[in-house]
């Protein structure tokens, strides 16, 4: 998506060879126009596809994924961090091991949000080695519902995470796949 490469470039921070800092227009600044425009781009990716719900993870997976719900006029879910215990028997939990953090996760999504056999598209922020997109995955299969479609807003593909979801068997349509960020730079694949 050319509008998100123009974006990546103009305004992205590359912290190191791993890690690249979008925090002006997706990880704590929000560019709703070009959020909208990503949301569009993933239901054209997915034409002819139909879904019942979008699900994603908070925070920063929420402004793409609502503007997909959007323009699917679905609703949203996004799973939670944090469990709240008082209403754990009614959560579907699972524990994700974050890579770039160092830090297992709990996510959690109230079993009420979700049912068996709705279809369901997965959008994230950022695939890097797709714990998250697979505890995600997890949950919805856990439910008896099915993971439909996987949109990734930028896609790390130097780690494993989209190899892996495509050898699982899911679709994933990354609107940016980021070869390198060797040199201080980003080279798109
Ligand atoms: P994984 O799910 O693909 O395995 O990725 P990982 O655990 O390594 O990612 C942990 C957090 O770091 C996630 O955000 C993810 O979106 C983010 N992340 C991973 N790589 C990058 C990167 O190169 N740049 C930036 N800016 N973020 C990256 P989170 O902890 O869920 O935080 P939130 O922002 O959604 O609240
Ligand atoms: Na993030
Ligand atoms: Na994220």
């Amino acid at each position: 998506m050319k509008a998100l490469q123009d974006k990546i470039r103009q305004d992205g921070i590359v912290l190191n060879e791993k890690v690249l800092k979008v925090d002006s227009f997706l990880n704590h600044m929000v560019d709703p126009q070009l959020m909208l425009e990503v949301g569009q781009e993933f239901v054209k990716r997915f034409e002819g596809l139909t879904f019942d719900k979008v699900l994603t993870l908070e925070s920063s997976g929420i402004a793409p994924a609502i503007m997909t719900a959007l323009t699917l006029q679905v609703p949203l879910i996004f799973a939670r961090k944090h469990k709240s215990l008082t209403l754990q028997d009614d959560l579907y939990v699972e524990t994700v091991y974050s890579f770039t953090k160092q830090v297992h996760n709990e996510i959690t999504i109230a079993r009420k949000f979700l049912a068996p056999g709705e279809r369901v598209l997965i959008i994230d922020d950022f695939l890097a080695y797709g714990e998250a997109t697979f505890g995600m995955a997890r949950i919805i299969e856990s439910a008896g519902a099915t993971v439909s479609g996987i949109g990734i807003v930028i896609e790390k593909s130097f780690q494993e995470g989209a190899l892996k979801l495509k050898d699982a068997g899911y679709r994933v349509e990354s609107l940016a796949r980021i070869g390198s960020l060797a040199g201080e730079k980003v080279t798109f694949l």
